[in-house]
């Protein structure tokens, strides 16, 4: 039986509560921090959400994703009790098959096939960047981030364009609607649309991915309609928004540090270059991890089923890895580089990370060729959210053209 509140010791207890607490409204990254960090426990328990575990070591979140015999994927999320629904592909898979999962869907998402897709990338950036930035102030994250990112989701599948806000209600429902019947429900939408959509591209293929998934072949192993619906559920989940909500943080920091965007904004070649730095900067997942068997961890008794959450923007922010880890810096050593949980890490690594980063490039670029001065319309109308994917659900600034 997984651990109840009464049997942790009070040495470890902890009332944080990651998806509900006010504060995560007004900044979830400040919050989070200020919480987390300024607490020297590495592991805690908080009774919220379902009771789950805290670390906020970056050494034991790394030593938790890495071992994904003792520490499972399945059910992700907090609290992590929707089983009422097909395990996702490949991030709840077992470790059998999640390796030929992986190995199906790696040509897909290598840097090659993510070069095909910058085209598109850019061509809607340039778009929507051309019809929003003359109006000089709206929010970044309705008018910009999510058009594009969305926009290049629904291409990427072959979705319907002018769906887009039910898609984004399913996606934010399934993490974050008020009860556990809604969030089901949500759920329910999301796996019957995507049922529907893979048997259309069974009977007329497309250029998309859903085709591509339908006809990948290694070493004469191919996908069952099965298998790619639950596929594409989890890309639904993983990369409808994702990129929205690390544009939205990034260009928050970019409204607040002047010095930075000047610089970037003098040299467009360290766009790239600073990419990484700033998704590490603001890592947004709470990666969940299920205990598969009865462990004593670093000298705490975990349990079979135990829920242990592992705050990427937290961990990334450890002192102990990342030299003065709240100031950006795009010559972090090779080693500091490498070890980011913006993407996660160990065997579940984010897949689409290659396409992630080329889009967020590529929209900065677009962005900087564009604007010659970037500012949030006040600090206290940017307001967000907490839970298994933090975000900013507004972000109004004011910009003027080059
Ligand atoms: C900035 C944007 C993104 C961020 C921050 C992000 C982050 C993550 C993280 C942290 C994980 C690991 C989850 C875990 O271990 O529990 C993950 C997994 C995954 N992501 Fe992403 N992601 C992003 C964009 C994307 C995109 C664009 C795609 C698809 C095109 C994608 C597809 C996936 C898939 C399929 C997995 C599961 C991999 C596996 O289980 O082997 N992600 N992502």
């Amino acid at each position: 039986m997984a651990t109840q509140l009464q049997d942790v010791p009070s040495a470890l207890l902890s009332d944080f509560d990651i998806v509900g607490d006010v504060g995560l409204v007004a900044d979830p990254q400040q919050r989070l921090l200020e919480t987390l960090r300024e607490d020297p426990r590495d592991i805690v328990y908080t009774p919220h959400n379902g009771g789950h575990w805290l670390v906020t070591s970056h050494e034991l979140g790394r030593e938790i994703l890495s071992d994904a015999d003792l520490f499972g994927s399945f059910p992700i999320g907090i609290p992590a009790n929707m089983e009422q629904r097909p395990r996702l592909i490949p991030l709840e898979s077992d470790a059998a098959s999640h390796r030929r999962y992986r190995r199906l869907l790696l040509p897909i998402f290598e840097p090659a096939a993510v070069q095909r897709l910058q085209t598109g990338a850019e061509t809607l950036a340039q778009e929507v960047l051309d019809e929003v930035l003359p109006e000089g102030e709206f929010d970044f994250l309705w008018r910009v981030a999510k058009p594009i990112s969305m926009g290049l989701f629904v291409r990427q599948l072959g979705l319907e364009p002018e769906r887009l806000d039910e898609f984004y209600a399913w996606e934010s429902g399934f993490y974050r609607a008020p009860t556990m019947e809604e969030r089901i429900e949500c759920g329910q939408n999301i796996g019957a649309y995507l049922s529907t959509v893979v048997s259309q591209h069974v009977e007329h293929p497309k250029d998309d991915i859903v085709t591509m998934l339908l006809n990948v072949e290694v070493e004469g192993e191919k996908l069952s309609q099965e298998e790619v619906q639950s596929i594409c559920y989890l890309l639904f989940l993983a990369s409808i928004d994702t990129v929205a909500t690390m544009l939205s943080f990034i260009v928050r920091h970019l409204a607040r540090d002047q010095v930075l965007f000047r610089r970037l904004k003098e040299d467009r070649s360290a766009i790239a270059d600073s990419v990484d730095e700033l998704l590490r900067m603001h890592a947004f997942i709470n990666l969940n991890r299920i205990c598969e068997r009865d462990t004593v961890f670093h000298g705490v008794a975990f349990r079979a089923g135990d829920n242990i959450v592992v705050p990427s923007f937290v961990t990334d922010r450890d002192e102990r890895v990342f030299a003065d880890p709240d100031a950006f810096n795009a010559d972090r050593s090779k080693r500091e580089k490498n070890q980011h949980h913006a993407f996660g890490a160990g065997a579940h690594k984010c897949i689409g990370l290659h396409v992630a980063k080329m889009e967020v490039r590529v929209v900065l670029e677009a962005l900087f060729d564009r604007i010659g001065s970037l500012k949030l319309v006040s600090e206290s109308a940017v307001t967000g959210h907490g839970g298994t994917t933090m975000g900013l659900d507004a972000i109004p600034i004011k910009v003027t053209l080059d």
